[in-house]
């Protein structure tokens, strides 16, 4: 009998690599959690190449089932490596009887339901330096399954999500690992808890979601972590729904000008767009701002954070702007529709055109905004702002090459949006050249 200790899947698979090569059949195997004491030798065997030919589906069964809570785990995942290595897999593993791939099959369901619940119930809340912190209670060892999610979702935040065995810490380059014991943080009202509430609102919102689903997708044990739970019995009448409070958007130490009203563009249904979104997002920059940039829509992150031009397209934005020697924050920057209009894709959401019917609806934003601003100059970057602006379907080609004003008496300008710079390829320095000069015209222009 042999001793073997696995604290996680790459530990036990070195071993069990090892115990295979060493022809050690399962019931020699007496496999530990680290720290606990056996009877038996636990001496390492040699490092081993993985020699046998595991099936992918194998190892996407075991590398989930490691994260199950079941202390039996380690040893049932060798005896099925075992028996697929050592006998004919294909059929073994397709025999949802076997006693053993039943148990395995059913331990990484646990845990893949669970990593999906941690996605949706993960909450963070502002810390100490910026730091985004979240607490999450769960049943398996999941957060190294779970992190990367939130890395993609949250790529531009730093945070940290606690749990009570260890921690994922994100700083902007990499997820470190803490594997260790870590408390509750203290609970702290904050901003963001309205922003989470109404991410909550928007996405289980009653015309799509019954009270009853929702319970089911929202299990209790989570909502002590959750500060949109306080919502779920308000959000089973949907007219409270629709009067919920929003977050106001927060803009942090720079000029703003409550244009349009943020409370009345919060409660903006005049097209179905606020469905799927976060928030509206409203323009921000100097109420007399000679210049305004006009962009199509928020994208992933502006939704998020209630701001514009915030993520890819707004670094594009913000080094155009630099070139052309404006400073952002003398100068208004919004978008013609101020809902995030997407699509899943997987676990992302992609954006989506909006549709003439969706600009027209927001038209009354923007004219807030323009009689609000009263800009000289309105840049419009892409086709829905020209649209927006112009009531033109013409190419921004065309619209570019073109001397025009807008009814409000503003110069007009128009230009590609930076998105299309991203999406270039070879043309993308011609098109940032194009985007950079016409910024570089509306100042001058501006400027007088
Ligand atoms: N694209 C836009 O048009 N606006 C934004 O705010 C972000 C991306």
């Amino acid at each position: 009998m042999r001793a073997a200790v696995a604290a996680d899947f790459a530990s036990w698979r070195r071993q069990a690599r090892a115990l295979l090569q060493a022809a050690v059949p399962p019931e020699d195997v007496e496999w530990q959690a680290p720290g606990e004491s056996s009877l038996f030798d636990a001496e390492p065997l040699p490092d081993a190449k993985a020699t046998a030919r595991i099936p992918r589906e194998l190892v996407s069964l075991l590398e989930a089932s490691a994260c199950h809570a079941d202390p039996d785990r380690w040893a049932l995942m060798y005896r099925l490596l075992w028996r697929v290595a050592r006998g004919s897999h294909r059929t073994l593993l397709a025999d949802a009887a076997d006693a053993d791939v039943a148990r395995l099959t059913t331990m990484a369901k646990a845990v893949d339901r669970e990593v999906h619940k941690m996605h949706a119930f993960v909450r963070f809340k502002t810390g100490a330096a910026g730091l985004y912190e979240a607490w999450f209670e769960p049943e398996h060892d999941i957060l190294r399954r779970a992190a990367p999610f939130f890395r993609d979702r949250f790529a531009s935040m730093r945070w940290i999500i606690a749990t009570p065995r260890g921690a994922a810490h994100w700083n902007g380059e990499e997820i470190a690992y803490v594997d260790a014991p870590m408390a509750r943080p203290a609970a702290s009202q904050d901003a963001k808890e309205a922003l989470w509430r109404t991410y909550y609102a928007s996405i289980f919102n009653p015309a799509r979601l019954n009270p009853k689903a929702m319970r089911q997708h929202m299990p209790q044990r989570y909502w002590k972590n959750l500060p949109e739970a306080q919502d779920i019995v308000r959000m089973s009448r949907p007219r409270d729904v629709l009067q919920a409070p929003v977050a106001a958007p927060r803009w942090a130490g720079r000029v703003r000008v409550d244009v349009p009203d943020p409370t009345q563009l919060q409660s903006c249904r005049r097209c179905p767009l606020w469905e799927n979104a976060t928030q509206a997002v409203p323009g921000e920059g100097p109420g007399a701002a000679r210049v305004m940039l006009v962009g199509e829509q928020p994208g992933d992150e502006e939704d998020l954070k209630g701001r514009p031009f915030v993520g890819p397209a707004g670094k594009v934005l913000e080094r155009a702007l630099l070139e052309a020697g404006i400073a952002r924050d003398s100068i208004y920057v919004t978008n013609a529709v101020k809902h995030f209009k997407w699509e899943p894709r997987g676990k992302r959401r992609l954006h989506k055109t909006p549709a003439q019917r969706e600009i027209e609806a927001c038209q009354l934003w923007l004219d807030r905004e323009l009689a609000v601003v009263k800009p000289e100059v309105i840049v419009a970057m892409g086709a829905t702002a020209a649209f927006a602006l112009t009531g033109e379907k013409l190419s921004i080609a065309k619209l570019r090459a073109m001397q025009m004003r807008h009814a409000s008496g503003a110069r007009l300008i128009v230009t590609y949006h930076p998105s299309a710079i991203l999406r270039g390829e070879e043309r993308a320095g011609a098109l940032f050249d194009a985007l950079r000069d016409d910024l570089r015209r509306a100042g001058g222009i501006a400027a007088g």
